[in-house]
């Protein structure tokens, strides 16, 4: 069988085979080993002009399918008795979906081998700064960079001295001066190590630095009749403390709050075939149901007949008509917060036909219209169940400002959202907006009005705005509790 070597290849295929490695988080020659598995099972990609990764620093963790986003940890593993718990920390990673290569010192092989770590992780592990095959493609600098997070497990006193004093005389040290990623250490050392002033100083350095740090544990140590301060965190506790660096918790400023929503048209019906409705499309609805949600809400998004599919983790009730969607809205009370984004019909039709009208000789038959309940209005002129915050929606074509001036006036409500929905902005069915935030200064009920226009958006940076507004306004106000 011939070998291939690729320091021969031509420059541009070197280049190429560099950059598509490092794209794909794999060493020059896995690269190669897997094109030519793709090239005999007829799934290749084109050898045709790439986009050379992002700067490492905007590296963003890497989005695959399945429940968490997997991340790329190096793992650097430093000489110590410790260091056979570091096979359990892989484990415990990748159970994660986090990936992990791993480094071993010079003296980590004297506790496990490079065959363990490897077989364990999947990948092939690192030892040597001066590794032709790696440093071909300067490979400290991508082990360095192309990872969410290093870790160093077992951290000892010595490896802790070079990184605090900036030392890169082997592959470990040269990978944390290399790196702009964070780093996590599990120090692992004796009492007296640990507590020496060098070590110290050192840690002290480090955390200056902006090192987080895991442990020591206090506990028996591995020679005879010593204990204390010293012993390496379980893996289990490592691995939690790399998870939170690399997934930190999602604020959830609307946990515990009770948000109903509406959205979309109204239906009146003309006939049992015919109706009146109007262009609203219901996304801007729809995308403030899930940025409420989102941040952490439960939610009760009240829709008229849309073409969007039900936002995760919402409460949605379907209804068709002006009075359906009032009285899903009484049902669903009480709640914290009401946000008005139907587009409701102001008219329906008084005299609805049983059958399908038809054509006569007599002309048109005559609709004669009856307005419709203002769910915004009703609902913040309760006395009992009105949410803290009602928010209704002002879709204007012309003196904008003025007109939800008044609507937030006339309608009782807290805020209006107001936007220019004449046909040359094309908000009506699309997906961007620009919208004015009115209220009333401090939330006071006779308050003087503020107008807050913000620039255009997606519908969907509207919503997490608006939400953000929300959460700030409703930290510490409740709503009564349920009768
Ligand atoms: O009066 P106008 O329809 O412009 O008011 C818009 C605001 O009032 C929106 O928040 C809309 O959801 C709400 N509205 C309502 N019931 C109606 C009419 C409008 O809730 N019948």
């Amino acid at each position: 069988m011939a070998s291939l070597t690729i320091r021969k290849l031509d420059e541009n295929v070197k280049t190429f085979l560099r950059l598509r490695s490092a794209r794909n988080r794999r060493s020059v020659e896995e690269e190669v080993r897997v094109i030519l598995g793709e090239l005999i099972e007829g799934r290749e990609e084109p050898l045709t002009p790439f986009t050379a990764p992002p700067a490492a620093s905007a590296t963003p963790i890497p989005q695959r399918t399945g429940a968490l986003p997997e991340a790329g940890v190096t793992l650097i593993i430093g000489g110590g008795i410790a260091a056979y718990k570091s096979l359990d920390l892989i484990r415990r990673l990748k159970e994660r979906r986090i990936e992990v290569r791993c480094v071993l010192t010079k003296a980590a092989q004297q506790f496990v081998t490079p065959l363990a770590v490897s077989a364990l992780s999947h990948e092939r592990v690192y030892t040597d700064l001066f590794d032709p095959q790696s440093e071909f493609d300067a490979g400290h600098i991508r082990l360095a960079r192309e990872c969410d997070l290093i870790v160093v497990a077992p951290a000892t006193a010595d490896l802790m001295a070079k990184m605090a004093n900036g030392h890169a005389d082997d592959l470990a040290s040269a990978i944390l001066l290399a790196t702009n990623r964070k780093v996590l250490l599990a120090p692992a050392m004796n009492p007296l190590m640990w507590n020496n002033a060098a070590t110290r100083r050192n840690v002290a350095q480090l955390k200056r630095d902006g090192v987080v740090l895991i442990g020591p544990n206090s506990g028996e140590m591995a020679e005879a009749g010593e204990a204390g301060i010293g012993r390496m965190s379980e893996a289990i506790e490592i691995a939690t403390a790399a998870e939170r660096l690399l997934r930190p918790p999602v604020p959830r400023p609307l946990a515990g709050k009770r948000v109903l929503i509406t959205a979309g048209p109204t239906h009146e019906p003309i006939d049992p075939v015919r109706y009146i409705a109007n262009r609203s499309s219901g996304k801007q609805g729809f995308a403030i149901a899930a940025a409420a949600q989102a941040a952490g809400a439960e939610v009760i998004l009240v829709s008229g007949p849309v073409d969007l599919g039900d936002p995760r983790g919402v409460t949605v009730k379907h209804v068709e008509s002006a009075r359906q969607m009032l009285e899903q809205v009484q049902a669903a009370l009480p709640a914290d917060i009401a946000i008005f984004a139907a587009a409701v019909a102001d008219w329906r039709v008084a005299n609805e036909g049983e059958q399908k009208l038809k054509k006569s000789s007599a002309g048109m038959p005559p609709l004669q219209l009856v307005e419709n309940p203002d769910i915004l209005a009703t609902i913040s002129k309760l006395t009992d169940k009105r949410p803290p915050l009602v928010i209704g929606f002002a879709a204007e074509t012309e003196h904008l400002i003025d007109n939800a001036k008044s609507k937030l006036a006339r309608k009782g409500c807290d805020w209006i959202v107001a936007n220019d929905v004449s046909p040359a902005t094309g908000v009506m069915g699309g997906d961007r907006n620009t919208v004015h935030l009115i209220s009333r200064k401090n939330d006071e009920k006779d308050g003087e009005i503020a107008v807050d226009s913000w620039p255009a958006m997606t519908k969907e940076q509207v919503a997490i705005e608006l939400v953000a507004h929300v959460a700030k306004s409703v930290t510490g106000k409740s709503r009564e509790p349920a009768s």
